[in-house]
């Protein structure tokens, strides 16, 4: 299958090409798209021929539900039952936005689309070449992030390409998406709201909207037996070719640590890769060094992760040591990528 890729203008794309991407999805085809979170794979939600479709081209376990992506607010009654006040609250604060909502389902959803489960997962993304497309699509696009299973999530039509090309039909390229990290899941079916993953989105800043909310204990105890609630949690996604070390410490001690390390390594033949801050780039005289967004500057180092770890993928690297950022507001959701992408290997100096 050729993959066809379409140059899209972000201000206001063509109503065109967005009609050919649209009569792509109401014929069953896979289309991927920009969200301001990451690329994603889109099929039609309502089409379990398409979920299957979807599946198949990422490589992906077909237990791992996919999220439906909307284009209209009213559209998520004619998907999800039962919504509580909380899950209107949260929908009234932050859609459009990277803000995904787990409820009960209308029988309209089919099984293939939800991995079997009895809830569905809803995004409506603020994008605006997003918008358009699912609402070219027919209102409802199942779409996980646009990466081969197992590979760092993708950011830009080129890393689409360069993981389906040949798989799917069409990608729409509408540049560098500006979050670069996956949205926020919150489980508003039950009682209690529960984070599900951790996103910009913050904890603080949904709980300022509807109070308490709790957080998966599967994802603050990554080795605990407990069964992340969002099945795709407990894969070991955002994987790097080579092997990553986080190094946990004072700014000094880690620095100090992934020079002994890199000289080592490097004494035994091997090359390596370095994950660091702007501020501390400079204090590797060794290794291959990448700055990957300033320290004062969270939402930069979530914006250029995935790309970074890509980049590494290009290189003949064979170990990886990143500094660790700090854990609060978005730095949650940038260590939770990091750990699963380094499978939890963590040195602490
Ligand atoms: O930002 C995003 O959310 C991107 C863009 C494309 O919108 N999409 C994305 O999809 O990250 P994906 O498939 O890579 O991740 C979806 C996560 C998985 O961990 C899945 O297990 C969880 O959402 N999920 C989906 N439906 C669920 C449900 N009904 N209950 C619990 N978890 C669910
Ligand atoms: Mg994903």
């Amino acid at each position: 299958m050729e993959t066809k890729v379409i140059k899209l203008d972000y201000a206001s794309p063509d109503p065109k090409l967005l009609g050919e991407a649209g009569a792509v999805l109401r014929r069953g085809g896979l289309v991927a798209f920009p969200t301001e979170t990451v690329y994603g794979l889109g099929g039609d939600a309502l089409n379990p021929q398409a979920s299957r479709k979807i599946y198949e081209a990422k490589g992906r376990p077909s237990d791992n539900p996919l999220i439906v992506h909307i284009a209209r607010k009213r559209d998520v009654y004619e998907i999800a039952r039962d919504i509580s006040p909380q899950g209107e609250k949260l929908m009234e604060a932050f859609w459009p936005g990277p803000l995904t909502l787990i409820f009960q389902k209308k029988d309209r959803v089919p099984p293939e689309t939800t991995g079997g489960l009895s809830t569905v997962a809803v995004r409506m993304p603020r994008d605006p070449i997003a918008a358009a497309f699912i609402q070219a699509s027919g209102g409802f696009v199942a779409a996980p992030s646009a990466n081969v299973s197992g590979r760092p999530s993708t950011t830009t039509a080129d890393h689409v390409l360069e993981d389906l090309k040949g798989r799917i039909e069409m990608i729409l390229d509408g540049g560098q998406a500006v979050i670069g990290l996956e949205s926020t899941i919150v489980d508003v079916s039950v009682e209690t709201p529960v984070i599900l993953r951790p996103g910009v989105i913050t904890r603080e800043m949904l709980e300022a909207v509807v109070g308490e909310i709790s957080v998966d204990p599967a994802l603050i105890q990554p080795d605990s037996d407990k069964k992340p609630k969002a099945p795709g949690m407990k894969y070991r996604h955002y994987a790097p070719r080579a092997e990553l070390t986080i190094v946990e410490g004072s700014p000094e001690a880690v620095v100090r640590e992934i020079n002994r390390l890199t000289e080592k390594w490097e004494a035994q033949g091997e090359k390596v890769g370095i994950l660091a801050a702007y501020e501390s780039a400079d204090k590797y005289p060794r290794g291959l060094v990448k700055g990957v967004g300033s320290r004062r500057q969270e939402a930069e180092i979530a914006t250029h992760l995935y790309q970074v770890l890509r980049e590494f993928d290009e290189t003949e690297v064979t170990r990886i040591y990143s500094e660790s950022f700090a854990d609060a507001r978005i730095g949650a959701a940038i260590m939770n990528r990091l750990l699963k992408a380094a499978g939890h290997r963590v040195i602490q100096v």
